[in-house]
């Protein structure tokens, strides 16, 4: 459940009609729900309880400052991958020791200034990186807290391109190979091993990848405690899904937890969560304003003002996001359209087939669910100015980020003196 629901025959985002967001941010920009940030994150949080757990928010699903602190001020820490993102998460409030540092290439820059400001958990993906992690430790004169992520080799069922957990995708290491890596790490001197990871994809709708890897993870917690490591915490990634299109099965919070306390009740496992899109997903919506419209072959065809590089997940993952006008329109009846945007790629299609009343140029469409990757993946392509994001709560709203300005995209970068 989310917080864009028509008022009156008009969408608003809580108590705020949408255009009277978009006369002020102007078109298109990146709209999200406080009230349906808070929900998700309860829902989550309440389906938890009975476990010992914090929720580290995997902030790559949305970076915006106003998100990240609207989650921590209701308790999250963060998941982080870069140390961009761990200066957001630092930035927006989040202490150092609730914040995981994930990633398969992090960088000896990053290690150090992660170490440097007390980062709780490093999650290794490789023997190389826990040699370097190592040094790195000793070099400061501190010790890092790590975790190992094993790939379990386990199929998510979800797009190709997001699935983490098969033996050929490039994350973690491979059980029983990891054992010895464990050993390793015990004998380091600037390592203390406190735990094991495992994530095996995004966007996963059924219970079975979930109960097989959870089940997996928990015989892995047993043999390395056989083996004398002192197992503390369990992390268990992210990946949850949610509906894109308002119809589809999905895996519910509470069936999540269910499959979670099954497996690792009996651990005596302190465990985290890397929520990303669950949190997100439905708290954001992009709006944008129509252009044209044209018939192309035989295809309706209406052209908007946002692109692929504001929204890259339909392009990129073949992702279908639901898109609605902002005024209801029950006259005509819907027609079927391809919505696209203005960059010149074919690539640059919303959604092809999809129905919608008919339309003006200037009326305004939301595309949905767009609040977990949407934002943090979009790009300046076609030297298109990265959009406004407003963060809504009741009948407030305001603009967290402006609309980059041309200045700016076209500041920093210089000639060569042969050209200049
Ligand atoms: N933890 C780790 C180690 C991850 O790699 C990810 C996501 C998460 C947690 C959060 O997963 P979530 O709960 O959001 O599923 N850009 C793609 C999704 C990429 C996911 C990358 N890793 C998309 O738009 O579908």
């Amino acid at each position: 459940m989310d917080h864009f629901q028509y008022r009156n025959g008009i969408l608003h985002a809580e108590s705020v009609p949408l255009a009277q967001i978009a006369a002020q941010a102007g078109t298109p920009f990146y709209c999200y729900s406080t009230a349906t940030l808070q929900r998700h994150y309860r829902v989550l949080a309440d389906a938890l309880k009975g476990t010992q757990h914090r929720i580290c928010y995997a902030i790559k699903a949305n970076s915006n400052l106003a998100v990240i602190r609207t989650l921590a001020a209701l308790g999250a820490g963060a998941d982080i991958v870069s140390e961009g993102e761990l200066r957001r998460a630092i930035a927006a409030g989040i202490k150092p020791e609730n914040i995981v540092f994930s990633g398969v290439g992090k960088s000896r820059a990053e290690m150090a200034y992660a170490l440097s400001v007390g980062v709780g958990q490093f999650n290794i993906e490789s023997d190389a990186e826990l040699v370097a992690l190592d040094d790195v430790a000793r070099g400061w004169g501190v010790v890092a807290p790590i975790a190992i992520r094993i790939n379990p080799d386990i199929d998510a069922h979800s797009h190709d391109k997001i699935s983490t957990g098969r033996k050929h995708d490039k994350f973690g290491i491979l059980w029983p190979a990891a054992r010895a890596t464990y050993r390793a790490a015990a004998a380091m001197a600037g390592i203390r091993v406190v735990g094991v990871a495992i994530h095996i994809g995004s966007q996963i709708t059924e219970s079975s990848p979930f109960d097989q890897a959870f089940k997996f993870i928990a015989e892995v917690v047993e043999t390395l405690r056989a083996d004398k490591h002192d197992i503390r915490r369990l992390d268990l990634g992210g990946g949850l899904g949610v509906p894109y299109l308002g119809d589809e099965k999905t895996l519910s919070p509470a069936d999540y937890a269910r499959i979670v306390l099954r497996e690792t009740a009996s651990l005596n496992c302190e465990l985290t969560f890397e929520p990303g899109r669950m949190l997100v997903a439905n708290a954001g919506i992009l709006v944008t304003r129509v252009l044209y419209e044209k018939d192309a072959g035989g295809v309706r065809t209406v052209i908007v003002d946002a692109a692929m590089n504001d929204l890259m997940r339909p392009a990129l993952y073949e992702a279908r996001h639901a898109i609605v006008p902002v005024r209801e329109d029950k006259s005509g009846g819907p027609k079927i359209a391809d919505v696209v945007g203005p960059v010149c790629e074919s690539g640059d299609r919303f959604l092809k087939d999809w129905p919608l009343p008919p339309l003006a140029p200037g009326d305004l469409l939301a595309i949905r669910t767009a609040g977990a990757y949407g934002s943090a993946m979009s790009s300046t392509y076609n030297m298109r100015p990265l959009l406004p994001e407003v963060m809504v709560r009741g009948a407030d709203f305001a603009i967290v980020r402006p609309r980059q300005t041309y200045e700016s995209l076209l500041s920093g970068e210089g000639l060569p003196p042969w050209l200049a």
